[in-house]
C-alpha cells in the first residue's frame, strides 16, 4: 500500500468535520456474505430479473420468497467483521449520523449493537437504503414484521391480505423517499465521503459521493480494486475493508518521541 495515500487518508479523516460513509457488499465479503458483481457474486450466478424484480414477485412469488429465505438462512451464519466494527466505533465516537449502506444484511446494525454494548444511539445506526432482508413488509399497506420461515402457504398480511414480502428494494422499485432524502442531506453536508466496498454503479446510492464532491467535499475510497469512483477520489486505499478500516478510523496509539 502506498504510504502517501495512507498519510493523506489519515489526515483527511482527522481534519474532516462531518463524515459520511457509504458501504456496499464488499464490506460484508469478509463476513462470508457474497457480493453481487465480483467473481462468485450473486448476479454472476443468478438472474436478477427472475428473483429481484416486482414482476418476478407477481409472476412467481414462491421462487422469489424461497430465494430470500435461502439468503436469510445463509446470513444467519454470518457475523459482523472488523470493518463493520470499526465504522460502528467511529460513528459512536462522533455521536453524529453518517453511516449509509446499500446492504440488506443487517451487519452494520449488529456491529453497532455489539460495540455500544446496549441500545446504540441513532447516530451509530445505518440508513439502510435498500432495506433489510431480516424484515418483511406488506406489498400494499405499511405493515412490517420480522421475517419468518417460509411455510407451505404464501404469507399474507393479516390486515389487508397483501403479499407479505421481504422489505428490500427490488430492481425497478423506488427507494424510501424519506431515507434517501436524509442520506442526500448527510452527503451534501459532509466534507468527506468514505466509500467502502461498493462498485458504485447502482443509483441513486452511487450519486451520494458525487453529491459530497459537488458540495465541495472529498471522496475517499476503500476497495480491493478500482471502481468508477477511483479517478475522482482524493485518496484510494486498496485492500480489504476489515483490515483497512480499523487502521484508518481507530485512534492510533501515540508514537513516543525518542
Ligand atoms: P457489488 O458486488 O457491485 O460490488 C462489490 C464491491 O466490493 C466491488 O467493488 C469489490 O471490488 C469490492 N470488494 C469485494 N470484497 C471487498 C473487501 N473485502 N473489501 C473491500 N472491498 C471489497 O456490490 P454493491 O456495489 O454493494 O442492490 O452493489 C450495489 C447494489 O447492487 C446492491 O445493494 C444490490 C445490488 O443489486 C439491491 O439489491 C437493490
Amino acid at each position: 500500500m502506498e504510504q502517501g495515500q495512507w498519510r493523506k487518508a489519515r489526515r483527511l479523516v482527522r481534519e474532516a468535520r462531518r463524515v459520511i460513509a457509504l458501504t456496499g457488499a464488499g464490506i460484508s465479503a469478509e463476513s462470508g456474505v457474497p457480493t453481487f458483481r465480483d467473481a462468485g457474486g450473486l448476479w454472476r450466478n443468478y438472474r436478477p430479473e427472475e428473483l429481484a424484480t416486482p414482476e418476478a414477485l407477481a409472476r412467481d412469488p414462491r421462487t422469489v420468497l424461497e430465494w430470500y429465505a435461502w439468503r436469510r438462512s445463509a446470513l444467519a451464519e454470518c457475523r459482523p467483521n472488523e470493518g463493520h466494527r470499526a465504522l460502528a466505533r467511529f460513528f459512536l465516537r462522533r455521536g453524529e449520523a453518517g453511516l449509509v449502506t446499500q446492504n440488506v444484511d443487517g451487519l452494520h446494525t449488529r456491529a453497532a449493537l455489539e460495540e455500544a454494548g446496549e441500545d446504540p444511539p441513532e447516530a451509530a445506526l445505518p440508513l439502510e437504503l435498500h432495506g433489510a432482508v431480516g424484515r418483511d413488509r406488506c406489498e400494499f399497506c405499511e405493515a412490517r414484521w420480522p421475517a419468518e420461515p417460509l411455510g407451505d402457504a404464501i404469507p399474507r398480511c393479516s390486515a389487508c391480505g397483501g403479499l407479505r414480502r421481504p422489505d428490500v428494494v427490488l430492481f425497478g422499485e423506488t427507494l424510501d423517499a424519506g431515507l434517501l432524502d436524509r442520506a442526500r442531506r448527510l452527503a451534501e453536508r459532509a466534507d468527506l465521503c468514505l466509500v467502502v466496498g461498493t462498485s458504485a454503479v447502482v443509483y441513486p446510492a452511487a450519486a451520494l459521493p458525487l453529491a459530497t464532491r459537488e458540495a465541495g467535499g472529498l471522496i475517499m475510497e476503500v476497495n480491493v480494486r478500482r471502481t468508477a469512483l477511483t479517478d475522482v477520489a482524493a485518496a484510494a486505499l486498496r485492500g480489504e475493508a476489515g483490515t483497512i478500516l480499523p487502521a484508518l478510523l481507530d485512534p492510533q496509539p501515540a508514537v513516543k518521541a525518542r
